[in-house]
């Protein structure tokens, strides 16, 4: 087990909250954490309309502020969309890319969050990568195949180098917003194999030198989400290979959210070194 991973708890409020609502969250999240020594890395997610708010509400504290999505293009003629540099301008570190209800309701595509993971990279913002199976993929057997692809798709054509600060979230869609959690065995299972999928992407078998072995996965955070509690989150961080919980309905109030940062304030004392 590599013992750089930092242990992050990111909250993707989705499309939830207005602005008062927003700043009473992140304050809550805020003044919840003040004292506490061993601390994950906590990022918040809200909507756009709430990134002014919780950026304030987090000024000079260790809390990061993500957006949901963002568009790949800099600039230009695309009503409604958001782009990275804007992001950047307004302070966001991070962003969320690939979200399963961005497949499933929005078009995105592999080669979309293939598009935008290279815009994230290229504005030095955080990306949140986003894979996991539906439920009928699960079931016939699909699981390890949706996700390699998926895994693999995003990075085309990036180079090993620029995965520095890269972050996957395995989000099995059957289990988001359900109640129904993915067992932590067969999370942490998916978790590794999205490491050693990115392992083998980037080893060579050919080329003019001889073959190569990658182990850029082994140092890639990688967190599991879907129906995430305070109730399962000790569980899923004992395990190697989950380096974090990306939560969603947890993280809408900070009696929810706060003891699910504190599971990752377990993970962080039991290897220090992932802070
Ligand atoms: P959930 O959502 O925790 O409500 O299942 C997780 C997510 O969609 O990121």
């Amino acid at each position: 087990m590599s013992t750089q991973r930092k242990t992050i708890i990111a909250g993707n409020w989705k499309m939830n909250k207005v602005t008062s609502q927003g700043k009473e969250l992140a304050s809550g999240v805020v003044n919840g954490i003040k004292d506490k020594v061993d601390l994950p890395e906590v990022v918040l997610c809200p909507p756009f309309t709430l990134l002014h708010e919780v950026l304030e509400a987090t000024k000079g504290t260790a809390v990061k502020v993500g957006a949901q999505n963002m568009d790949y293009r800099d600039d230009g003629a695309f009503t409604g969309e958001v782009s990275p540099v804007m992001l950047v301008a307004a302070g966001v570190t991070h962003v969320i890319i690939g979200h399963s209800e961005r497949r499933q309701f929005f078009g995105e595509t592999n080669s979309t969050v293939n598009l935008r993971l290279k815009a994230a990279l290229k504005h030095d913002l955080v990306p949140i990568v986003c894979v996991g199976e539906t439920l009928d993929e699960r079931e016939e057997g699909l699981t390890d195949a949706v996700v390699r692809r998926q895994v693999s798709a995003s990075l085309a054509d990036i180079d090993e180098s620029d995965l520095e600060t890269i972050v996957f979230a395995y989000e099995p869609v059957w289990a988001i917003g359900t109640g129904k959690v993915c067992e932590a065995v067969e999370a942490d299972r998916v978790c590794g194999s999205i490491r050693s999928t990115i392992n083998e992407y980037y080893s060579r078998a050919d080329g003019p030198q001889k073959a190569s072995k990658s182990s850029a996965g082994d140092s890639i955070p990688v967190l599991y989400g879907g129906s995430v509690k305070a109730s399962n989150v000790d569980e899923q961080l004992a395990l190697p290979n989950i380096d974090g919980s990306l939560v969603g309905g947890a993280s809408l109030t900070d009696k929810d959210f706060l003891p699910i940062i504190e599971g990752g304030a377990k993970r962080v004392k039991l290897t220090p070194s992932k802070a």
